[in-house]
């Protein structure tokens, strides 16, 4: 048993608390997830959404797991050199084309349905972030600055300019349009957003651009997949499977690393870092040669999570210098501040939710749906928009990754369980950061599994990141000299610091106890129930 009232870990306080007000009614881990996956939409406009998509992991204190996949889909105009040649407005990143058709209200709706606690209506869910909209929340600190580092890309577009730009901190920030929105799907049910008023809302706004169109909505299909699974160390790991390559390029990194004790050199050893690096950069080739939607690519999850795929990779390691990118396959980076959002609940029978969800960048396209409130993503940059150019990430990407319609784009979001060698839940995890969201989780889970640090500790620990292309290591100005100096001895070479993740992580010990961490590096909160 777990000894919580609950526990919710999210990127913005006010959600977190939203999620803690479901537990303390009676609502179980996916009734919090759903309402603070709304609240998110109104607090933390940045990332969370109703314009975009995500991952639902969902296990129940039985031990029964099940994966939500409401990513974007492509609409019906978008075919594979669709952005050829095109940057900017027309593009994959900025605007009316950049968006993939929705599906975070038929996601949570239909986590509501299956998983729900039965307590609650999906309406009620709706409700505290309907209130939020309506009535408006301080703005924090957090969001002014954030909003105004986008203040280029929310004035291009005139509902976003209107609603977004020019609040003050400490100034009340009402959305009585998105508000509206929510109201109407209260009343008549998710599937307004996909055929009612909202529909038509979006569809024309989008039609003088050509693309999502009405028939694109109505059919947005919400998809339960197999979670993919693996083990490190005696412990369970159960993450997202296709068409996000977090689950499978995490447990393949953890299998290369279990041939090696990394525990036993103790956490500032460079020879552990080398490793770690080495095993990422494996990894990820093969993210760039297999991954893309499984509805429409055979993407060879059971193989590459093998434990024994994974010897053929260690074999190949060498203990005392990088193997250069170019040995081990082809490409580019960027370093843009980026966006996503991760929440991790715990209710008090021990049911649990891992849910990462996202626009893709900050505000994701930059357009609002006139009448709506509602921001759009830019997924459509997860495909190998131009295959073979690099993404906004310097992700380079195959052929299984190309865009068509109806399809959806790869993506890199992991939200994770990992239980204990005798099956209890030991964590929930999940972070934002593109590419980086993987080898944030793994870095966290190593943390914990290999070195028992307290949750807070693992999470705030200095990071790196390797992506295989480009071929150098994301820092984080906090790791310790004597870790960078090991590293370049060994012949490997640092990008320019920046910032690794925004984790929020749940912490289950052998005795019940509960102990949870939102990254200091954003501006989270972790309430118990
Ligand atoms: O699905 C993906 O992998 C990306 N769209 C996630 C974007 C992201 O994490 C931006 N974050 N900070």
């Amino acid at each position: 048993m777990v000894k919580t009232g609950g526990m919710v870990a999210s990127a913005e306080p006010l959600a977190s608390q939203v999620g803690v007000d479901i537990l303390r009614r009676g609502g179980n881990a996916v009734d919090a997830a759903v309402a603070v996956g709304f609240a998110l939409a109104v607090t933390y406009p940045q990332a969370g959404n109703l314009g975009g998509g995500g991952f639902l992991m969902w296990r129940r204190c039985s031990g029964q797991t099940a994966a939500i996949d409401y990513r974007e889909m492509a609409p019906s105009a978008a075919f594979r050199d669709v952005y050829a040649g095109k940057a900017d407005e027309g593009g994959p990143t900025v605007g009316w084309r950049a968006s993939g058709t929705p599906g975070t209200v038929a996601g949570l709706a239909l986590a509501h349905k299956k998983y729900g606690s039965g307590k609650l209506s999906f309406a009620e869910l709706i409700e505290p972030a309907r209130a939020l909209a309506a009535e408006g929340f301080t703005s924090p600190a957090s969001l002014t600055r954030s909003l105004t580092s986008y203040i280029a890309l929310l004035s291009r577009y005139e509902a976003s300019k209107a609603i977004f730009v020019g609040i003050a901190e400490g100034q009340k920030f009402r959305q009585p349009e998105l508000a509206a929105t929510l109201a109407r799907i209260q009343k008549h049910g998710p599937r307004e957003f996909y055929e009612g008023e909202t529909a038509r809302c979006i569809a024309s706004a989008m039609r003088p651009h050509g693309w999502i169109n009405e028939r694109d909505l109505r059919g947005y299909e919400v998809k339960e997949r197999q979670v993919v699974t693996g083990r490190y160390r005696g412990h369970g790991i159960i993450s997202m499977p296709p068409p996000s390559s977090g689950g499978a390029v995490l447990i393949e990194i953890l299998n290369i690393l279990a041939g090696f004790e990394l525990g036993r050199r103790g956490w500032e050893s460079p020879l552990r870092w080398h490793l770690m690096v080495e095993a990422m950069k494996r990894a990820f080739a093969d993210r760039a040669e297999y991954f893309g939607d499984p509805d429409f690519v055979r993407v060879p999850v059971a193989k590459l999570t093998e434990p024994a795929y994974a010897a053929h990779w260690r074999e190949g390691m060498d203990l005392r210098h990088a193997t250069p990118s170019s040995a081990i396959r082809a490409g580019q980076a960027s370093d843009e501040p980026l966006h996503t959002t991760h929440f991790s609940i715990l209710d008090r029978d021990g049911n649990a939710v891992s849910n990462t969800y996202t626009l893709n960048g900050p505000y994701g396209s930059g357009v609002t749906i006139p009448g709506t409130g509602i921001l759009m993503n830019n997924e459509m940059d997860d495909f190998a928009a131009n295959p073979g150019q690099p993404n906004r990430y310097g992700l380079i990407q195959g052929e299984n990754n190309a865009v068509r319609a109806r399809k959806r784009p790869l993506s890199s979001m992991t939200p994770t369980f990992v239980t204990a060698p005798e099956g209890a839940l030991k964590l929930i995890i999940g972070s934002p950061g593109g590419p980086t969201i993987i080898n944030t989780v793994l870095q966290v889970i190593l943390n914990v599994v290999d070195h028992q640090m307290p949750i807070a500790e693992a999470i705030a620990a200095p990071r790196v990141h390797h992506q295989w292309l480009p071929d150098e290591i994301g820092v984080e100005k906090h790791l310790p000299e004597s870790v960078k100096i090991g590293l370049e001895r060994l012949g490997h070479v640092f990008g320019k610091p920046r910032t690794l993740g925004d984790a929020q992580g749940i912490l289950i010990a052998p005795d019940g106890t509960v102990s949870g961490a939102s990254d200091p590096r954003g501006s989270g909160t972790t309430i118990s129930g």
